[in-house]
């Protein structure tokens, strides 16, 4: 009895040693969405259900090492035991109602990270190799509908967000550790679209991570999240979505910047997936297939639209996205054409 009594109490320290060390907030990220709260919720639960288990099997073992030990002088075996049905129909019963209570809450839970708010706004997300691009269906003052694109998910607190995920190419995945929830994106168009729901609580800045290995450039496959007040959101939106008025230059760098191109294109002159655009105008290219071309504004326009029909000596085709022509304007293109421009001069 004694021996039960120690073992009780020691499983106790054990337990809250452990239990405590765990869910002490140091193994998880920054908590900053609703969803956060609810998840973390189950993941502390499971933390002290591992403690408490851990601590009956090894307090047990190391008990019965030290204190049932053959002293010295003993000899013989212990005694023999053969089966006890009580013993075993509770260690039978009571893992399996804790695994159905389990499954339970694990549902509860997911209902509720998953639940829709009717008010939620909508972005959608397209991921492509390498770069992620964020889209908003705004209405200006003048009453257009409008279309803003960013390479910032810019998110208001406290409101959900229906993140619509769509692919250019492979599957990738769309997570932000500080929010938890995480969801792959498939490629194939509308019917695969895939949607997250997230209600941002905190004010920051934070990182949108590839979770999926998607190619040579995965781990650059990263964009900025920021969590902003929601009138900040509105005039943030405002400001988008009027038209560019900056030089071609600028707007080509924006654009360049939005629409990915820099996720493999450098402007230093490293080569990181793709041929640096440093000091690339006006300078001769060597295509794979041995010839060599002028890098003229009319390259540069073909090598958007048509990345393959000119593939640069040391690189691989198809590896481009190949649909620019459809997502950019023909002002846009010649923007990005007048940025690359001006990095030669
Ligand atoms: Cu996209 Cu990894």
């Amino acid at each position: 009895m004694i021996h039960l009594l120690i073992v009780g109490v020691l499983v106790v320290i054990s337990t809250l040693g452990i239990g405590l060390l765990l869910t002490g907030g140091w193994i998880l990220p920054q908590q900053a969405s609703q969803q956060a709260i609810t998840v973390d919720w189950l993941f502390d639960l499971h933390f002290w259900f591992i403690a408490f288990f851990v601590s009956l099997i090894c307090v047990i073992i190391l008990y019965s090492l030290i204190v049932f030990r053959r002293k010295k002088g003993e000899k013989g075996d212990g005694v023999y035991m053969e089966g006890n049905q009580r013993l075993e129909i509770a260690w039978t019963i009571i893992p399996i109602g804790i695994v159905l209570w389990m499954a339970v809450i694990g549902g509860q839970t997911l209902a509720d990270v998953e639940r829709r708010d009717p008010d939620a706004i909508t972005v959608d997300v397209v991921a492509a190799q390498w770069s992620w691009r964020f889209e908003y269906e705004v209405t200006t003052a003048e009453g257009v509908a409008t279309k803003v694109v960013s390479d910032t998910l810019v998110l208001p607190r406290n409101q959900q967000v229906l993140l619509r995920l769509h692919s250019q190419d492979v599957i990738h995945s769309f997570f932000v550790p500080e929010f938890r929830v995480k969801q792959d994106i498939l490629p194939g168009g509308e019917k695969y679209v895939r949607e997250l729901r997230v209600t941002p609580n905190t004010n920051g800045n934070f990182s949108l991570m590839c979770a999926e290995i998607c190619g040579q450039g995965h781990t650059t496959m990263v964009a900025q999240v920021q969590v902003v007040d929601g009138s900040e959101f509105e005039s943030w939106l405002n400001e988008q979505a009027a038209e560019c008025n900056l030089s071609d230059t600028e707007c080509g760098q924006r654009w360049a910047q939005t629409f990915g191109c820099l996720g493999c294109h450098t402007t230093d002159g490293t080569t990181v997936i793709a041929p640096t655009w440093l000091g690339l105008f006006g300078h001769n290219v060597e295509l794979a297939d041995g010839s060599t071309v002028v890098a003229d504004t009319n390259y540069l326009r073909t090598s958007i639209i048509d990345p393959n029909a000119q593939i640069v000596a040391g690189f691989n085709p198809g590896v481009m996205p190949q649909n620019f022509d459809e997502i950019l304007s023909a002002e846009q293109i010649d923007q990005i054409v007048a940025f690359i421009e001006s990095l030669s001069n």
